[in-house]
Protein backbone atom coordinates (compact mmCIF):
# COMPACT_ATOMS: atom_id res chain seq x y z
CA UNK A 1 0.00 0.00 0.00
CA UNK A 2 1.84 2.89 -1.21
CA UNK A 3 1.47 6.09 1.30
CA UNK A 4 0.16 9.13 -0.62
CA UNK A 5 0.30 12.92 0.78
CA UNK A 6 -2.88 14.57 -0.62
CA UNK A 7 -2.89 18.34 0.38
CA UNK A 8 -6.18 19.55 0.58
CA UNK A 9 -7.45 16.23 -0.06
CA UNK A 10 -10.64 17.21 2.20
CA UNK A 11 -11.24 19.65 -1.15
CA UNK A 12 -13.58 19.75 -4.08
CA UNK A 13 -10.59 18.08 -6.35
CA UNK A 14 -8.90 16.47 -3.41
CA UNK A 15 -11.77 14.12 -1.52
CA UNK A 16 -12.88 12.43 -5.05
CA UNK A 17 -9.24 11.91 -5.62
CA UNK A 18 -8.79 10.26 -2.58
CA UNK A 19 -11.41 7.97 -3.29
CA UNK A 20 -9.97 7.26 -6.21
CA UNK A 21 -6.07 6.46 -4.81
CA UNK A 22 -7.84 4.13 -2.17
CA UNK A 23 -9.59 2.39 -5.06
CA UNK A 24 -6.24 1.62 -6.88
CA UNK A 25 -4.56 0.32 -3.66
CA UNK A 26 -2.97 3.49 -2.68
CA UNK A 27 -2.91 4.86 1.15
CA UNK A 28 -3.87 8.38 1.04
CA UNK A 29 -3.18 10.62 3.88
CA UNK A 30 -4.63 14.14 4.18
CA UNK A 31 -3.46 17.34 4.79
CA UNK A 32 -5.72 19.85 4.75
CA UNK A 33 -6.09 23.75 6.91
CA UNK A 34 -9.68 23.61 6.61
CA UNK A 35 -9.46 26.80 5.24
CA UNK A 36 -11.91 26.48 2.17
CA UNK A 37 -12.82 22.96 3.40
CA UNK A 38 -15.06 21.33 5.66
CA UNK A 39 -14.59 18.34 8.36
CA UNK A 40 -17.51 16.39 6.95
CA UNK A 41 -15.73 15.98 3.92
CA UNK A 42 -13.99 12.99 6.00
CA UNK A 43 -17.02 11.28 6.36
CA UNK A 44 -18.33 11.70 2.99
CA UNK A 45 -15.19 10.19 2.55
CA UNK A 46 -15.45 6.72 4.96
CA UNK A 47 -19.05 5.99 3.51
CA UNK A 48 -17.18 5.83 0.61
CA UNK A 49 -13.91 3.87 1.09
CA UNK A 50 -15.14 2.19 4.45
CA UNK A 51 -12.90 3.81 6.82
CA UNK A 52 -11.69 7.72 7.52
CA UNK A 53 -8.80 8.60 6.12
CA UNK A 54 -5.61 10.00 8.12
CA UNK A 55 -5.72 13.72 7.85
CA UNK A 56 -3.29 16.41 9.58
CA UNK A 57 -5.53 19.42 10.13
CA UNK A 58 -2.27 21.38 9.15
CA UNK A 59 -1.00 24.43 6.87
CA UNK A 60 1.22 23.20 3.90
CA UNK A 61 3.01 26.53 4.57
CA UNK A 62 3.93 25.33 8.32
CA UNK A 63 7.19 23.67 7.68
CA UNK A 64 7.74 22.21 11.02
CA UNK A 65 4.25 20.77 11.05
CA UNK A 66 4.91 19.35 7.68
CA UNK A 67 8.43 17.96 9.17
CA UNK A 68 6.78 16.26 11.52
CA UNK A 69 3.73 14.35 9.66
CA UNK A 70 6.37 13.50 6.94
CA UNK A 71 8.53 11.90 9.91
CA UNK A 72 5.38 10.55 11.59
CA UNK A 73 3.91 9.15 8.15
CA UNK A 74 7.35 7.36 7.27
CA UNK A 75 7.40 5.40 3.82
CA UNK A 76 6.07 7.91 1.74
CA UNK A 77 6.07 7.96 -1.74
CA UNK A 78 4.70 11.02 -2.98
CA UNK A 79 2.15 14.03 -2.71
CA UNK A 80 -0.91 15.47 -4.78
CA UNK A 81 -0.64 18.86 -4.47
CA UNK A 82 -4.31 20.57 -4.68
CA UNK A 83 -3.95 23.18 -1.56
CA UNK A 84 -4.27 26.47 -2.72
CA UNK A 85 -5.95 30.02 -3.06
CA UNK A 86 -8.16 29.75 -6.32
CA UNK A 87 -10.48 32.46 -6.59
CA UNK A 88 -9.36 34.75 -9.68
CA UNK A 89 -11.45 37.82 -8.36
CA UNK A 90 -10.13 37.59 -4.98
CA UNK A 91 -6.60 37.26 -6.11
CA UNK A 92 -6.91 40.67 -7.85
CA UNK A 93 -7.24 41.94 -4.31
CA UNK A 94 -4.94 39.96 -2.41
CA UNK A 95 -1.72 39.36 -4.85
CA UNK A 96 0.52 38.83 -2.20
CA UNK A 97 -1.76 36.84 -0.19
CA UNK A 98 -2.00 34.35 -3.17
CA UNK A 99 1.74 34.00 -4.09
CA UNK A 100 2.99 33.56 -0.75
CA UNK A 101 0.30 31.04 -0.01
CA UNK A 102 0.48 29.16 -3.34
CA UNK A 103 3.79 29.44 -3.50
CA UNK A 104 5.76 29.09 -0.35
CA UNK A 105 3.30 25.67 0.39
CA UNK A 106 4.66 24.17 -2.92
CA UNK A 107 8.62 25.21 -1.99
CA UNK A 108 7.71 23.59 1.47
CA UNK A 109 6.28 20.00 -0.04
CA UNK A 110 8.93 20.19 -2.69
CA UNK A 111 11.86 20.32 0.01
CA UNK A 112 10.48 17.66 2.00
CA UNK A 113 9.64 15.22 -0.17
CA UNK A 114 13.78 15.66 -1.78
CA UNK A 115 14.84 15.43 2.43
CA UNK A 116 12.45 12.31 2.90
CA UNK A 117 12.91 10.43 -0.63
CA UNK A 118 9.15 10.78 -1.38
CA UNK A 119 9.99 11.37 -5.50
CA UNK A 120 6.97 11.71 -7.32
CA UNK A 121 4.99 14.59 -7.11
CA UNK A 122 1.76 15.66 -9.11
CA UNK A 123 0.89 19.21 -9.24
CA UNK A 124 -2.65 20.74 -9.61
CA UNK A 125 -2.33 23.25 -12.45
CA UNK A 126 -4.66 24.97 -14.65
CA UNK A 127 -6.01 25.43 -18.27
CA UNK A 128 -5.40 28.98 -17.08
CA UNK A 129 -1.76 28.94 -18.37
CA UNK A 130 -2.90 29.34 -21.49
CA UNK A 131 -4.46 32.77 -21.38
CA UNK A 132 -6.37 33.33 -23.80
CA UNK A 133 -5.68 31.52 -27.04
CA UNK A 134 -5.15 31.89 -30.43
CA UNK A 135 -5.82 28.36 -31.57
CA UNK A 136 -7.87 25.85 -29.91
CA UNK A 137 -7.79 23.14 -28.83
CA UNK A 138 -5.20 24.03 -26.79
CA UNK A 139 -2.53 21.32 -26.45
CA UNK A 140 -0.11 21.19 -24.17
CA UNK A 141 2.61 23.20 -26.59
CA UNK A 142 0.52 25.78 -26.81
CA UNK A 143 2.61 28.88 -25.55
CA UNK A 144 2.28 30.03 -21.70
CA UNK A 145 0.30 33.67 -22.59
CA UNK A 146 0.43 36.85 -19.99
CA UNK A 147 -1.34 35.15 -17.21
CA UNK A 148 -4.87 37.16 -16.63
CA UNK A 149 -4.48 37.58 -12.72
CA UNK A 150 -2.27 36.95 -9.77
CA UNK A 151 -3.98 33.39 -8.93
CA UNK A 152 -2.77 32.39 -12.94
CA UNK A 153 0.10 33.64 -12.14
CA UNK A 154 0.80 31.41 -9.52
CA UNK A 155 0.23 28.34 -11.63
CA UNK A 156 3.15 29.86 -13.90
CA UNK A 157 5.15 30.23 -11.25
CA UNK A 158 4.62 26.96 -9.55
CA UNK A 159 4.66 24.61 -12.52
CA UNK A 160 8.20 26.47 -13.68
CA UNK A 161 9.66 26.17 -10.73
CA UNK A 162 8.61 22.14 -10.79
CA UNK A 163 10.56 22.43 -14.27
CA UNK A 164 13.52 23.75 -13.06
CA UNK A 165 14.02 21.87 -10.03
CA UNK A 166 13.27 18.38 -11.90
CA UNK A 167 15.54 19.40 -14.24
CA UNK A 168 18.47 19.39 -12.23
CA UNK A 169 19.66 16.17 -10.60
CA UNK A 170 17.32 16.25 -7.39
CA UNK A 171 15.35 12.68 -6.56
CA UNK A 172 12.33 14.33 -7.59
CA UNK A 173 9.81 13.66 -10.45
CA UNK A 174 6.43 15.44 -11.37
CA UNK A 175 3.65 15.87 -13.37
CA UNK A 176 1.41 18.67 -14.10
CA UNK A 177 -2.06 18.43 -14.52
CA UNK A 178 -3.83 20.96 -16.28
CA UNK A 179 -7.36 20.91 -15.21
CA UNK A 180 -10.04 22.67 -17.66
CA UNK A 181 -13.82 23.10 -15.95
CA UNK A 182 -13.99 20.76 -13.34
CA UNK A 183 -17.39 19.79 -12.19
CA UNK A 184 -20.09 17.17 -10.74
CA UNK A 185 -19.71 15.29 -7.38
CA UNK A 186 -19.50 11.63 -6.31
CA UNK A 187 -22.43 9.53 -7.95
CA UNK A 188 -23.05 8.26 -4.17
CA UNK A 189 -23.43 12.18 -3.11
CA UNK A 190 -21.29 11.52 -0.30
CA UNK A 191 -18.79 14.48 -1.19
CA UNK A 192 -18.92 17.12 -3.62
CA UNK A 193 -18.33 20.80 -3.88
CA UNK A 194 -19.06 23.26 -0.75
CA UNK A 195 -18.46 26.62 -1.30
CA UNK A 196 -18.10 29.41 0.75
CA UNK A 197 -20.75 32.39 0.67
CA UNK A 198 -21.96 33.24 -3.02
CA UNK A 199 -19.91 30.63 -5.49
CA UNK A 200 -18.31 32.14 -8.48
CA UNK A 201 -18.08 29.08 -10.45
CA UNK A 202 -20.57 28.67 -13.15
CA UNK A 203 -22.25 24.70 -11.79
CA UNK A 204 -22.30 25.29 -8.17
CA UNK A 205 -24.23 29.21 -9.27
CA UNK A 206 -26.74 27.24 -11.09
CA UNK A 207 -27.63 23.93 -8.74
CA UNK A 208 -27.78 26.84 -5.66
CA UNK A 209 -29.68 29.06 -8.16
CA UNK A 210 -32.34 25.80 -8.84
CA UNK A 211 -32.95 25.27 -5.24
CA UNK A 212 -33.94 28.98 -4.53
CA UNK A 213 -30.72 29.44 -2.43
CA UNK A 214 -29.96 32.08 -5.29
CA UNK A 215 -31.13 34.27 -7.94
CA UNK A 216 -31.67 33.62 -11.29
CA UNK A 217 -28.01 32.77 -13.27
CA UNK A 218 -26.60 35.51 -14.83
CA UNK A 219 -25.17 35.00 -18.40
CA UNK A 220 -21.64 36.61 -18.67
CA UNK A 221 -21.42 38.14 -21.99
CA UNK A 222 -23.35 37.47 -24.86
CA UNK A 223 -21.69 39.05 -27.41
CA UNK A 224 -18.39 37.16 -27.63
CA UNK A 225 -17.31 34.90 -30.98
CA UNK A 226 -19.17 31.98 -30.24
CA UNK A 227 -22.19 29.75 -31.45
CA UNK A 228 -24.70 31.61 -29.19
CA UNK A 229 -22.64 34.58 -27.82
CA UNK A 230 -21.70 32.93 -24.71
CA UNK A 231 -18.40 31.73 -23.90
CA UNK A 232 -16.85 28.17 -24.57
CA UNK A 233 -15.37 25.68 -21.48
CA UNK A 234 -14.50 22.01 -21.14
CA UNK A 235 -16.40 20.82 -18.61
CA UNK A 236 -14.15 17.58 -16.96
CA UNK A 237 -16.36 15.35 -14.40
CA UNK A 238 -14.63 15.78 -11.24
CA UNK A 239 -14.40 11.61 -11.12
CA UNK A 240 -12.62 11.51 -14.57
CA UNK A 241 -10.12 14.26 -13.25
CA UNK A 242 -9.53 12.43 -10.13
CA UNK A 243 -8.86 9.42 -12.22
CA UNK A 244 -5.97 11.63 -13.70
CA UNK A 245 -4.43 11.83 -11.09
CA UNK A 246 -3.99 8.28 -9.93
CA UNK A 247 -2.97 7.45 -13.71
CA UNK A 248 0.27 10.37 -13.13
CA UNK A 249 1.09 8.68 -9.97
CA UNK A 250 1.12 5.06 -11.97
CA UNK A 251 3.18 7.43 -14.83
CA UNK A 252 5.59 8.40 -12.22
CA UNK A 253 6.08 5.40 -10.31
CA UNK A 254 7.10 3.47 -13.59
CA UNK A 255 9.64 6.62 -14.69
CA UNK A 256 12.89 5.46 -14.90
CA UNK A 257 16.09 7.67 -13.19
CA UNK A 258 15.34 10.34 -10.53
CA UNK A 259 14.54 13.25 -12.38
CA UNK A 260 11.73 13.17 -15.18
CA UNK A 261 8.45 16.04 -15.63
CA UNK A 262 5.62 16.46 -18.10
CA UNK A 263 2.43 18.01 -18.25
CA UNK A 264 -0.76 16.35 -19.29
CA UNK A 265 -4.49 18.60 -19.99
CA UNK A 266 -7.34 17.17 -18.28
CA UNK A 267 -10.38 17.88 -20.42
CA UNK A 268 -13.03 16.34 -22.63
CA UNK A 269 -11.86 18.02 -25.49
CA UNK A 270 -14.82 19.50 -26.13
CA UNK A 271 -16.54 22.84 -25.20
CA UNK A 272 -19.29 23.74 -24.38
CA UNK A 273 -21.57 27.63 -24.05
CA UNK A 274 -22.91 28.73 -20.74
CA UNK A 275 -26.44 28.19 -22.77
CA UNK A 276 -25.54 25.40 -23.38
CA UNK A 277 -24.52 24.36 -20.07
CA UNK A 278 -27.80 25.81 -18.36
CA UNK A 279 -29.97 23.42 -21.11
CA UNK A 280 -28.58 20.75 -20.56
CA UNK A 281 -28.81 21.14 -17.06
CA UNK A 282 -32.34 21.26 -17.73
CA UNK A 283 -32.31 18.32 -19.85
CA UNK A 284 -30.39 16.32 -17.17
CA UNK A 285 -32.64 16.97 -13.86
CA UNK A 286 -36.33 18.24 -15.39
CA UNK A 287 -35.87 21.31 -13.68
CA UNK A 288 -36.27 24.28 -15.33
CA UNK A 289 -33.60 27.32 -14.51
CA UNK A 290 -34.29 30.91 -14.62
CA UNK A 291 -31.55 32.92 -16.38
CA UNK A 292 -30.58 36.72 -17.50
CA UNK A 293 -28.05 37.94 -20.03
CA UNK A 294 -25.69 40.09 -17.92
CA UNK A 295 -22.21 42.02 -18.66
CA UNK A 296 -19.34 40.25 -19.96
CA UNK A 297 -17.25 39.36 -16.50
CA UNK A 298 -13.51 40.77 -16.71
CA UNK A 299 -10.80 38.40 -17.62
CA UNK A 300 -12.98 36.34 -18.96
CA UNK A 301 -11.57 34.10 -21.68
CA UNK A 302 -13.58 34.02 -24.67
CA UNK A 303 -13.36 29.81 -25.46
CA UNK A 304 -11.04 27.46 -24.26
CA UNK A 305 -11.13 23.61 -24.68
CA UNK A 306 -8.58 20.71 -24.46
CA UNK A 307 -6.35 18.44 -26.85
CA UNK A 308 -6.60 15.33 -24.92
CA UNK A 309 -4.83 12.94 -27.30
CA UNK A 310 -1.18 13.68 -25.04
CA UNK A 311 -3.20 12.83 -21.86
CA UNK A 312 -4.80 9.46 -23.73
CA UNK A 313 -1.67 8.13 -25.24
CA UNK A 314 1.03 9.37 -22.49
CA UNK A 315 -1.26 8.79 -19.09
CA UNK A 316 -3.73 6.21 -20.46
CA UNK A 317 -6.21 8.22 -19.18
CA UNK A 318 -9.38 9.89 -21.15
CA UNK A 319 -12.97 11.11 -19.97
CA UNK A 320 -15.68 8.87 -19.57
CA UNK A 321 -18.32 10.69 -18.06
CA UNK A 322 -20.71 13.70 -19.59
CA UNK A 323 -21.78 17.07 -19.35
CA UNK A 324 -25.02 15.31 -18.39
CA UNK A 325 -23.66 13.06 -15.80
CA UNK A 326 -21.56 16.08 -14.26
CA UNK A 327 -24.75 18.39 -14.18
CA UNK A 328 -26.67 15.45 -12.82
CA UNK A 329 -24.03 14.62 -10.14
CA UNK A 330 -23.61 17.81 -8.52
CA UNK A 331 -27.74 18.38 -8.56
CA UNK A 332 -28.32 15.45 -6.54
CA UNK A 333 -25.36 16.59 -4.36
CA UNK A 334 -26.67 20.48 -4.12
CA UNK A 335 -30.12 18.06 -2.84
CA UNK A 336 -28.66 16.43 -0.04
CA UNK A 337 -27.14 19.68 1.12
CA UNK A 338 -30.72 21.00 0.81
CA UNK A 339 -32.74 18.08 2.45
CA UNK A 340 -29.72 18.16 5.24
CA UNK A 341 -29.60 22.10 5.95
C1 LIG B 1 -11.45 29.99 -14.23
C2 LIG B 1 -10.16 29.47 -14.81
C3 LIG B 1 -9.77 28.19 -14.17
C4 LIG B 1 -9.74 28.35 -12.68
C5 LIG B 1 -11.11 28.79 -12.20
C6 LIG B 1 -11.08 29.02 -10.71
C7 LIG B 1 -9.79 30.07 -17.17
C8 LIG B 1 -10.01 29.70 -18.59
N1 LIG B 1 -10.30 29.24 -16.25
O1 LIG B 1 -12.46 29.17 -14.68
O2 LIG B 1 -8.49 27.80 -14.61
O3 LIG B 1 -9.37 27.15 -12.08
O4 LIG B 1 -11.43 30.02 -12.83
O5 LIG B 1 -12.30 29.48 -10.25
O6 LIG B 1 -9.18 31.07 -16.84
N2 LIG B 1 -20.36 32.15 -15.79
C9 LIG B 1 -21.56 32.80 -15.96
N3 LIG B 1 -22.29 33.11 -14.86
C10 LIG B 1 -21.88 32.79 -13.60
C11 LIG B 1 -20.64 32.13 -13.43
C12 LIG B 1 -19.90 31.83 -14.55
O7 LIG B 1 -21.97 33.09 -17.08
O8 LIG B 1 -22.59 33.11 -12.63
C13 LIG B 1 -19.58 31.78 -16.98
C14 LIG B 1 -18.19 32.40 -17.04
O9 LIG B 1 -18.24 33.63 -17.70
C15 LIG B 1 -17.44 31.34 -17.83
C16 LIG B 1 -18.11 30.03 -17.44
O10 LIG B 1 -19.38 30.38 -16.91
O11 LIG B 1 -17.62 31.53 -19.19
C17 LIG B 1 -17.34 29.25 -16.40
O12 LIG B 1 -17.01 30.11 -15.34
P1 LIG B 1 -16.33 29.59 -14.00
O13 LIG B 1 -17.06 28.39 -13.50
O14 LIG B 1 -16.18 30.76 -13.10
O15 LIG B 1 -14.90 29.06 -14.47
P2 LIG B 1 -13.76 29.77 -15.36
O16 LIG B 1 -13.81 31.23 -15.20
O17 LIG B 1 -13.82 29.18 -16.71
Amino acid sequence: MKKIIVTGGAGFIGSHTVVELAAAGFTPVIVDNFSNSDRSALEGLKKIIGSEPVCYAIDGNDYAAMEEMFRKEGDVVGAIHFAAYKAVGESVQKPIDYFRNNLNSLLVLMDLMVKYKAPNLVFSSSCTVYGQPEKLPVNEQSPILPAQSPYGSTKQICEEIIKQTTSVKQPLKAISLRYFNPIGAHPSANIGELPIGTPNNLVPFITQSAVGLRPPVTVFGNDYNTPDGSCVRDYIHVVDLAKAHVKALQLLDKAEGTTYYDVFNVGTGRGNTVLEVIKAFEEATGKKLGYKIGPRRSGDVEKIYAEVEKSRDGLGWQAELSLQDGLRDAWRWQQKLTNNA
